[in-house]
Protein backbone atom coordinates (compact mmCIF):
# COMPACT_ATOMS: atom_id res chain seq x y z
CA UNK A 1 0.00 0.00 0.00
CA UNK A 2 2.59 2.09 0.42
CA UNK A 3 3.26 4.99 -1.59
CA UNK A 4 6.60 5.59 -4.36
CA UNK A 5 7.87 9.16 -4.68
CA UNK A 6 6.42 11.70 -6.56
CA UNK A 7 6.99 10.55 -9.79
CA UNK A 8 4.40 11.71 -11.96
CA UNK A 9 3.75 9.53 -14.86
CA UNK A 10 2.19 9.74 -18.20
CA UNK A 11 0.60 6.98 -19.18
CA UNK A 12 -0.20 7.19 -22.20
CA UNK A 13 0.61 9.58 -25.29
CA UNK A 14 -2.48 7.98 -27.24
CA UNK A 15 -5.35 7.02 -24.70
CA UNK A 16 -7.25 4.17 -25.55
CA UNK A 17 -10.90 4.63 -25.33
CA UNK A 18 -11.56 2.80 -22.18
CA UNK A 19 -9.38 2.56 -18.95
CA UNK A 20 -9.92 -1.19 -16.54
CA UNK A 21 -11.16 -0.92 -13.36
CA UNK A 22 -9.99 -3.53 -10.52
CA UNK A 23 -12.58 -5.62 -11.22
CA UNK A 24 -11.86 -6.24 -14.88
CA UNK A 25 -14.63 -4.14 -16.24
CA UNK A 26 -13.74 -1.01 -18.57
CA UNK A 27 -15.01 2.22 -17.97
CA UNK A 28 -14.29 5.41 -20.62
CA UNK A 29 -11.58 7.36 -20.51
CA UNK A 30 -13.50 10.91 -20.59
CA UNK A 31 -17.29 11.78 -19.16
CA UNK A 32 -19.34 14.81 -18.77
CA UNK A 33 -19.88 16.22 -15.50
CA UNK A 34 -23.61 17.40 -14.98
CA UNK A 35 -23.38 19.62 -12.07
CA UNK A 36 -25.18 22.58 -12.69
CA UNK A 37 -26.44 21.05 -15.42
CA UNK A 38 -30.10 20.87 -13.57
CA UNK A 39 -31.71 23.18 -15.83
CA UNK A 40 -31.28 22.15 -19.33
CA UNK A 41 -29.89 18.14 -18.22
CA UNK A 42 -32.42 16.36 -20.67
CA UNK A 43 -31.33 18.89 -23.81
CA UNK A 44 -27.32 18.50 -22.89
CA UNK A 45 -27.40 15.14 -22.43
CA UNK A 46 -28.94 14.27 -25.81
CA UNK A 47 -26.94 16.46 -27.33
CA UNK A 48 -23.86 14.49 -25.71
CA UNK A 49 -25.03 11.15 -25.94
CA UNK A 50 -25.07 12.39 -30.11
CA UNK A 51 -21.97 13.76 -29.44
CA UNK A 52 -20.05 10.42 -28.55
CA UNK A 53 -20.20 10.61 -24.88
CA UNK A 54 -20.87 7.47 -22.90
CA UNK A 55 -20.11 8.17 -19.05
CA UNK A 56 -22.20 9.99 -17.13
CA UNK A 57 -21.16 11.62 -13.73
CA UNK A 58 -24.23 12.61 -11.38
CA UNK A 59 -25.31 12.72 -8.03
CA UNK A 60 -28.55 12.41 -6.14
CA UNK A 61 -27.67 16.61 -5.20
CA UNK A 62 -27.18 17.76 -8.55
CA UNK A 63 -30.66 16.79 -9.87
CA UNK A 64 -30.00 16.22 -13.28
CA UNK A 65 -30.68 11.95 -12.51
CA UNK A 66 -34.28 12.65 -13.80
CA UNK A 67 -32.94 14.30 -17.07
CA UNK A 68 -30.15 11.82 -17.85
CA UNK A 69 -32.79 9.10 -17.56
CA UNK A 70 -34.97 10.71 -19.69
CA UNK A 71 -32.31 11.36 -22.47
CA UNK A 72 -30.51 7.54 -22.01
CA UNK A 73 -34.38 6.40 -22.96
CA UNK A 74 -35.11 8.08 -25.66
CA UNK A 75 -31.54 8.46 -27.62
CA UNK A 76 -31.57 4.89 -29.25
CA UNK A 77 -28.30 4.14 -27.29
CA UNK A 78 -27.75 0.52 -25.52
CA UNK A 79 -27.55 0.53 -21.75
CA UNK A 80 -24.80 -1.31 -21.86
CA UNK A 81 -22.80 1.21 -23.80
CA UNK A 82 -23.24 4.02 -21.65
CA UNK A 83 -21.23 3.89 -18.04
CA UNK A 84 -23.49 5.73 -15.16
CA UNK A 85 -21.91 7.39 -12.60
CA UNK A 86 -23.78 8.00 -9.52
CA UNK A 87 -22.67 8.95 -5.55
CA UNK A 88 -24.51 8.98 -2.23
CA UNK A 89 -24.01 11.51 0.36
CA UNK A 90 -22.01 10.85 4.13
CA UNK A 91 -25.27 11.09 6.01
CA UNK A 92 -27.22 8.38 3.73
CA UNK A 93 -28.27 5.16 4.50
CA UNK A 94 -26.14 3.95 1.55
CA UNK A 95 -27.96 0.98 0.03
CA UNK A 96 -31.42 3.08 -0.10
CA UNK A 97 -29.49 6.26 -1.23
CA UNK A 98 -28.47 3.81 -4.19
CA UNK A 99 -31.81 2.65 -4.69
CA UNK A 100 -33.52 6.32 -4.44
CA UNK A 101 -30.58 7.40 -7.37
CA UNK A 102 -31.57 4.29 -9.61
CA UNK A 103 -35.62 5.24 -9.61
CA UNK A 104 -34.57 8.99 -10.33
CA UNK A 105 -32.51 7.41 -12.88
CA UNK A 106 -35.09 4.87 -13.77
CA UNK A 107 -32.36 2.83 -14.18
CA UNK A 108 -32.09 -1.10 -12.87
CA UNK A 109 -28.37 -0.64 -12.55
CA UNK A 110 -25.72 2.03 -12.24
CA UNK A 111 -22.19 0.86 -13.37
CA UNK A 112 -20.12 2.90 -10.54
CA UNK A 113 -21.56 4.50 -6.91
CA UNK A 114 -19.20 6.80 -5.15
CA UNK A 115 -18.91 8.17 -1.50
CA UNK A 116 -19.72 11.64 -2.64
CA UNK A 117 -16.95 12.56 0.66
CA UNK A 118 -15.85 10.87 3.28
CA UNK A 119 -17.79 11.48 6.89
CA UNK A 120 -17.03 13.81 9.66
CA UNK A 121 -15.79 10.60 11.66
CA UNK A 122 -14.64 7.30 10.75
CA UNK A 123 -13.55 6.93 6.96
CA UNK A 124 -17.16 5.63 5.93
CA UNK A 125 -17.25 1.94 6.83
CA UNK A 126 -20.50 1.71 7.11
CA UNK A 127 -21.08 3.57 4.14
CA UNK A 128 -18.91 0.76 2.45
CA UNK A 129 -21.02 -2.31 3.58
CA UNK A 130 -24.07 -0.55 2.12
CA UNK A 131 -22.22 -0.25 -0.98
CA UNK A 132 -20.97 -3.82 -1.36
CA UNK A 133 -24.72 -5.23 -0.13
CA UNK A 134 -26.16 -3.21 -3.28
CA UNK A 135 -23.35 -4.68 -5.56
CA UNK A 136 -23.87 -8.28 -4.42
CA UNK A 137 -27.69 -7.87 -5.26
CA UNK A 138 -26.84 -6.23 -8.72
CA UNK A 139 -28.20 -2.30 -7.96
CA UNK A 140 -24.04 -1.40 -9.18
CA UNK A 141 -20.70 -3.09 -10.98
CA UNK A 142 -18.10 -1.18 -9.35
CA UNK A 143 -18.08 1.45 -5.82
CA UNK A 144 -15.54 3.96 -5.04
CA UNK A 145 -14.94 7.46 -3.18
CA UNK A 146 -14.89 10.85 -3.96
CA UNK A 147 -12.35 13.38 -2.04
CA UNK A 148 -10.84 10.96 0.03
CA UNK A 149 -6.98 11.70 1.06
CA UNK A 150 -4.47 8.55 0.82
CA UNK A 151 -4.72 8.27 4.19
CA UNK A 152 -8.21 7.99 4.29
CA UNK A 153 -7.93 5.20 1.47
CA UNK A 154 -5.68 3.33 3.96
CA UNK A 155 -8.05 3.20 6.39
CA UNK A 156 -11.07 2.15 4.47
CA UNK A 157 -9.07 -0.66 3.32
CA UNK A 158 -8.09 -1.92 6.79
CA UNK A 159 -11.16 -1.86 7.86
CA UNK A 160 -13.33 -3.31 4.76
CA UNK A 161 -10.43 -5.69 3.00
CA UNK A 162 -11.13 -3.62 -0.14
CA UNK A 163 -9.99 -1.28 -2.64
CA UNK A 164 -11.95 1.94 -4.03
CA UNK A 165 -12.30 1.23 -7.64
CA UNK A 166 -12.28 5.21 -8.15
CA UNK A 167 -10.96 8.14 -6.14
CA UNK A 168 -13.04 10.97 -7.85
CA UNK A 169 -10.82 13.94 -6.90
CA UNK A 170 -10.97 17.81 -7.78
CA UNK A 171 -7.74 17.54 -10.20
CA UNK A 172 -6.00 20.22 -12.74
CA UNK A 173 -2.28 21.30 -13.55
CA UNK A 174 -3.45 23.99 -11.16
CA UNK A 175 -4.09 21.91 -8.10
CA UNK A 176 -3.20 18.41 -7.55
CA UNK A 177 -1.19 15.37 -6.05
CA UNK A 178 1.51 13.27 -7.87
CA UNK A 179 1.92 11.41 -4.61
CA UNK A 180 -1.79 10.51 -4.68
CA UNK A 181 -1.56 9.79 -8.61
CA UNK A 182 1.38 7.56 -7.75
CA UNK A 183 -0.42 5.85 -4.96
CA UNK A 184 -3.91 5.36 -6.98
CA UNK A 185 -1.22 4.12 -9.70
CA UNK A 186 0.41 1.48 -7.65
CA UNK A 187 -2.83 -0.16 -5.60
CA UNK A 188 -4.39 -0.23 -9.26
CA UNK A 189 -7.57 2.93 -8.33
CA UNK A 190 -8.63 5.21 -10.83
CA UNK A 191 -8.49 9.00 -10.28
CA UNK A 192 -11.71 10.48 -12.30
CA UNK A 193 -11.14 14.47 -12.30
CA UNK A 194 -13.73 16.72 -11.05
CA UNK A 195 -13.49 20.70 -11.90
CA UNK A 196 -10.94 19.41 -14.78
CA UNK A 197 -11.22 22.81 -16.25
CA UNK A 198 -10.98 24.79 -13.14
CA UNK A 199 -14.79 26.01 -13.26
CA UNK A 200 -13.47 27.78 -15.84
CA UNK A 201 -11.84 30.18 -13.70
CA UNK A 202 -8.46 29.10 -15.02
CA UNK A 203 -9.00 29.00 -19.07
CA UNK A 204 -7.47 32.42 -19.16
CA UNK A 205 -4.01 31.71 -17.47
CA UNK A 206 -1.21 33.37 -19.92
CA UNK A 207 0.69 30.29 -19.91
CA UNK A 208 -1.91 27.79 -20.42
CA UNK A 209 -3.16 29.94 -23.49
CA UNK A 210 -0.06 29.82 -25.24
CA UNK A 211 0.77 26.84 -25.04
CA UNK A 212 -2.69 25.06 -25.73
CA UNK A 213 -2.29 28.00 -28.82
CA UNK A 214 0.95 26.20 -29.92
CA UNK A 215 -0.50 22.95 -29.68
CA UNK A 216 -3.70 24.34 -32.21
CA UNK A 217 -5.93 23.60 -29.20
CA UNK A 218 -8.32 25.88 -26.80
CA UNK A 219 -7.23 25.98 -23.49
CA UNK A 220 -9.72 23.28 -22.12
CA UNK A 221 -8.82 20.76 -24.65
CA UNK A 222 -5.08 21.12 -23.23
CA UNK A 223 -6.36 20.54 -19.49
CA UNK A 224 -8.25 17.49 -20.70
CA UNK A 225 -5.67 15.90 -22.76
CA UNK A 226 -3.38 16.26 -19.88
CA UNK A 227 -5.18 14.42 -18.04
CA UNK A 228 -5.86 12.06 -20.43
CA UNK A 229 -2.00 11.55 -20.82
CA UNK A 230 -1.72 10.95 -17.04
CA UNK A 231 -4.13 8.10 -16.80
CA UNK A 232 -6.34 10.51 -15.01
CA UNK A 233 -10.18 9.86 -16.42
CA UNK A 234 -11.48 13.80 -16.53
CA UNK A 235 -15.01 15.11 -16.57
CA UNK A 236 -15.85 18.01 -17.82
CA UNK A 237 -18.97 19.47 -17.65
CA UNK A 238 -20.48 21.66 -20.78
CA UNK A 239 -24.34 22.69 -21.33
CA UNK A 240 -22.87 24.18 -24.56
CA UNK A 241 -22.72 21.68 -27.36
CA UNK A 242 -19.63 23.61 -28.97
CA UNK A 243 -17.82 23.15 -25.64
CA UNK A 244 -19.01 19.22 -25.65
CA UNK A 245 -17.46 18.23 -28.87
CA UNK A 246 -14.34 20.40 -28.43
CA UNK A 247 -13.63 18.34 -25.31
CA UNK A 248 -14.02 15.38 -27.09
CA UNK A 249 -11.75 16.87 -29.79
CA UNK A 250 -9.05 15.92 -27.81
CA UNK A 251 -7.29 12.67 -29.33
CA UNK A 252 -5.70 13.80 -32.30
CA UNK A 253 -2.69 15.48 -30.60
CA UNK A 254 0.23 14.77 -28.22
CA UNK A 255 1.58 16.83 -25.69
CA UNK A 256 5.16 16.58 -25.12
CA UNK A 257 7.09 15.68 -22.16
CA UNK A 258 8.36 18.81 -21.76
CA UNK A 259 5.08 20.40 -21.88
CA UNK A 260 3.25 17.86 -19.74
CA UNK A 261 6.58 18.89 -17.04
CA UNK A 262 5.23 22.58 -17.74
CA UNK A 263 2.00 22.02 -17.29
CA UNK A 264 2.90 19.71 -13.58
CA UNK A 265 5.05 22.86 -12.51
CA UNK A 266 1.76 24.92 -12.48
CA UNK A 267 0.77 22.94 -9.31
CA UNK A 268 -0.42 25.70 -6.90
CA UNK A 269 -2.69 23.33 -5.08
CA UNK A 270 -5.73 25.34 -6.32
CA UNK A 271 -8.87 24.92 -5.75
CA UNK A 272 -11.85 26.09 -7.46
CA UNK A 273 -13.55 25.70 -3.84
CA UNK A 274 -11.20 27.37 -1.74
CA UNK A 275 -9.31 24.29 -0.85
CA UNK A 276 -8.39 20.62 -2.05
CA UNK A 277 -9.56 18.51 0.61
CA UNK A 278 -7.14 15.30 -0.40
CA UNK A 279 -4.02 16.82 0.11
N1 LIG B 1 -17.19 14.39 -6.51
C1 LIG B 1 -17.25 15.66 -6.22
O1 LIG B 1 -17.14 16.07 -5.06
C2 LIG B 1 -17.45 16.64 -7.34
C3 LIG B 1 -17.38 18.02 -7.07
C4 LIG B 1 -17.56 18.90 -8.13
C5 LIG B 1 -17.80 18.43 -9.40
N2 LIG B 1 -17.89 17.07 -9.64
C6 LIG B 1 -18.15 16.55 -11.00
O2 LIG B 1 -17.16 17.05 -11.90
C7 LIG B 1 -17.83 17.68 -13.00
C8 LIG B 1 -16.97 18.76 -13.63
O3 LIG B 1 -16.63 19.77 -12.71
P1 LIG B 1 -17.32 21.22 -12.68
O4 LIG B 1 -18.70 21.14 -13.22
O5 LIG B 1 -17.14 21.73 -11.30
O6 LIG B 1 -16.41 22.16 -13.60
P2 LIG B 1 -15.53 22.04 -14.93
O7 LIG B 1 -15.90 20.85 -15.72
O8 LIG B 1 -14.12 22.23 -14.50
O9 LIG B 1 -15.95 23.39 -15.69
C9 LIG B 1 -17.22 23.59 -16.23
C10 LIG B 1 -17.22 24.97 -16.87
O10 LIG B 1 -16.33 24.98 -17.99
C11 LIG B 1 -17.04 25.45 -19.14
N3 LIG B 1 -16.50 24.77 -20.30
C12 LIG B 1 -16.69 23.47 -20.67
N4 LIG B 1 -16.04 23.19 -21.80
C13 LIG B 1 -15.43 24.33 -22.19
C14 LIG B 1 -14.62 24.67 -23.29
N5 LIG B 1 -14.29 23.77 -24.23
N6 LIG B 1 -14.15 25.95 -23.38
C15 LIG B 1 -14.47 26.87 -22.45
N7 LIG B 1 -15.24 26.60 -21.37
C16 LIG B 1 -15.71 25.34 -21.24
C17 LIG B 1 -18.48 25.11 -18.90
O11 LIG B 1 -19.30 25.94 -19.68
P3 LIG B 1 -20.78 25.51 -20.21
O12 LIG B 1 -21.37 24.57 -19.22
O13 LIG B 1 -21.48 26.82 -20.29
O14 LIG B 1 -20.64 24.86 -21.57
C18 LIG B 1 -18.59 25.38 -17.40
O15 LIG B 1 -18.73 26.76 -17.16
C19 LIG B 1 -19.14 18.19 -12.38
O16 LIG B 1 -20.08 18.58 -13.33
C20 LIG B 1 -19.52 16.98 -11.55
O17 LIG B 1 -20.07 15.97 -12.39
C21 LIG B 1 -17.72 16.19 -8.63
Amino acid sequence: MAAKPNAIRQAHFFPPQSVTLHSGREMPVLGLGTYQLKHHTVEAVTQALEAGYRMFDTSGDYHTQRGIGEAIKHSGVAREEIFLVTKIEDTDDSFAATQANLAELKQPYADLVLIHRPPEDGVGESLWQGLRRAKRVGLVNDIGVCNYSIEQIEDLVYHTGELPAVNQIEWSPFGHSPGMLDFCHDNGIVIQAWSPLTRALRLNDDKLASMAARYGKNPAQLLIRWNLQLGVVPLPKANHVHHQLENLSVFDFEISPPDMAKLRALNEHYSAMGKLPYV
